[in-house]
């Protein structure tokens, strides 16, 4: 038997840049029997798009969201430093969002879905009945974000300081825009990872989950 209650539930997991909201909505998907999806893989999709046709990502956002199609989210070269940073760029224009913000409510409607990304909460799926806004230190996420990149942590000093500021920058403009910006809902649960693996984030989560009622005794 599902260990979920609630029939077809969307649980939003927002927060700034490598917090881990992927690890942990890809296993709460998995423990919940729901679909997980991605929306940071829509934008830098966008992104990815503009790029390779040598495009102005803060210009031609708005038209490549609009030709987006299922392919573009498979490609493996989504993750690369330059589509983080255009990513972020893209998703501060209005028709960017506009154009993608459909596709997410349909996604998520079909059968409920876990949902990672800045502005689930408070803009995709302002109803979801859990929400929850991950964040850990900025040292913290760019030791993470170094390790998912090269398997092994970051031992240069200099190295990891290019990695917090990538990650600053990032924050800064997400949560600085006035478009669906980067910023916990009202009601989301506060969950700092700094002393948390991902299997603690997952426990703690499941644990709140089950005071909602949304996970079985
Ligand atoms: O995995 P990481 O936290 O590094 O980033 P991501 O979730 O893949 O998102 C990449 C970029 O897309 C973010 O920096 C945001 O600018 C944008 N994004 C957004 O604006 N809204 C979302 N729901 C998801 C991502």
């Amino acid at each position: 038997m599902s260990k979920r209650s609630a029939k077809y539930p969307v649980i939003a997991i927002d927060g700034p840049a490598a917090a881990g909201k992927g690890t942990l909505a890809r296993q709460l998907a998995e423990v919940l029997e729901l679909p997980y999806l991605d929306t940071g893989l829509l934008y830098r999709a966008v992104a990815r798009r503009v790029l390779d046709r040598g495009g102005d990502p803060a210009h031609d956002g708005p038209e490549q969201a609009r030709q987006l199609v299922p392919e573009d989210m498979r490609r493996n070269d989504l993750r690369e430093p330059e589509v983080d940073q255009a990513a972020s760029i893209v998703a501060r224009h209005p028709e960017v969002r506009a154009a993608l913000l459909e596709r997410q409510r349909h996604f998520g409607r079909a059968r409920g879905a876990v949902v990672d990304g800045r502005d689930i909460g408070t803009v995709v799926f302002p109803d979801a009945p859990a929400k929850f806004f991950i964040t850990a230190s900025p040292e913290v996420r760019a030791q993470r974000r170094y390790e998912q990149r090269h398997g092994q942590p970051c031992t240069d000093p200099t190295r990891l300081a290019e990695e917090v500021a990538a990650i600053n920058t990032r924050d800064e403009q997400d949560a600085a825009r006035a478009a669906a910006p980067l910023r916990p809902a009202e009601d989301a649960v506060m969950v700092v990872t700094d002393d948390l693996d991902a299997a603690g984030v997952l426990e703690h989560v499941c644990q709140i989950l089950q005071e909602k009622g949304i996970i079985r005794r």
